[in-house]
């Protein structure tokens, strides 16, 4: 633990409960890494402390905080500026503090975008089929829009999926018990269902009808290796982890905060993954 000066740049992350985000060891590798003065810690807040303890941070100097459950709701409210891509998700999971005003941005889908490339994968290849409607699947949907490729949604619950609609355009729909025969139209799958983690049940995906050229995406990374991903790799299909969405959607943050552009490196992975008790 370095020692701070009395100018440390400080941030962290703000969730109920928190003790499980991986976030403070990302963000304590890159201050290491890059000598910064400055820290980035948890910050366990109540969802009734949650404006009153963002307002506290902001009066103590904090530069700025990476929002997680239950809070990004609240923190999109909480803001006086929303760029397009937090407006897109639909909340914000990265606020900067600024003397005027508190900006918030959402860094999941582009972190998800980001780590496709870092695999060699072209996110705009070619159709996209999201299973799942949620917080991930609505932020990786609009990323890959922005990408100018066709997008497609399955989802357990119909109504949730035309939710998403409504607040994304020119998405397509697939009945949950259609996906797997739609997997042979589309270049992309993407797993944003909360189904393959760790406490949660499996999600059933027969890749029979998968083309040989389908990349097999996952945003669950504990396990790192789910079902889904044994079974495309069984298959020959390209897959890619849900990790590398974690430490890409925490750069923007660093680089707003600490004034360092950081990089999500095979050192970054391993360090992170010997927390996940896979490294
Ligand atoms: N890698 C990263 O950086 C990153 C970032 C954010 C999230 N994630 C991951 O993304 C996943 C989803 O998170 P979220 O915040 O979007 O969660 P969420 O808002 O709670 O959405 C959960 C999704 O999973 C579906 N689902 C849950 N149980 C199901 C079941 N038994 N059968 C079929 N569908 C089921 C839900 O469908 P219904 O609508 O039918 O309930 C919904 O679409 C989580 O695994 C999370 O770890 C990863």
């Amino acid at each position: 633990m370095p020692i701070l000066s009395g100018r440390a740049r400080l941030a962290g992350i703000a969730g109920w409960p928190v003790a499980h985000s991986r976030s403070p060891r990302i963000h304590g590798f890159w201050l290491d890494r890059h000598a910064v003065d400055g820290a980035y810690i948890p910050l366990p807040i109540h969802p009734d402390d949650f404006q009153a303890a963002l307002r506290g941070l902001r009066a103590a100097g904090f530069a700025g905080v990476n929002v997680t459950l239950p809070h990004k709701l609240a923190a999109f409210d909480i803001c006086d500026a929303v760029d397009d891509r937090a407006r897109l998700a639909g909340a914000v999971n990265t606020i900067t503090f600024h003397a005027d005003r508190i900006e918030g941005t959402n860094t999941d889908g582009v972190g998800f975008t980001a780590a496709l490339r870092e695999a060699g994968v072209d996110p705009g290849a070619g159709p996209a089929l999201i299973l799942g409607a949620g917080g991930a699947a609505r932020a990786v949907a609009a990323a890959l829009r922005a990408c100018e490729i066709p997008v497609s949604i399955a989802n357990r619950t119909r109504a949730r999926a035309m939710t998403l609609a409504g607040h994304l355009p020119n998405l397509s729909f697939i009945d949950w018990d259609e996906r797997e025969q739609a997997l042979a139209r589309h270049a992309l799958l993407v797993n944003a269902t909360s189904l393959g983690m760790d406490g949660q049940p499996p999600l059933a995906m027969d890749l029979r009808h998968a083309p040989s050229s389908l990349v097999v995406a996952e945003t669950v990374y504990t396990p790192l290796e789910t079902g889904l991903l044994a079974a495309a790799r069984a298959r020959g299909l390209r897959v890619v982890d849900g990790l590398g969405m974690l430490l890409h959607q925490a750069r923007p943050g660093f680089a707003a905060w600490f004034g360092v552009e950081p990089v999500v490196d095979a050192a970054l992975r391993r360090f992170v993954l010997a927390d996940l008790g896979a490294g």
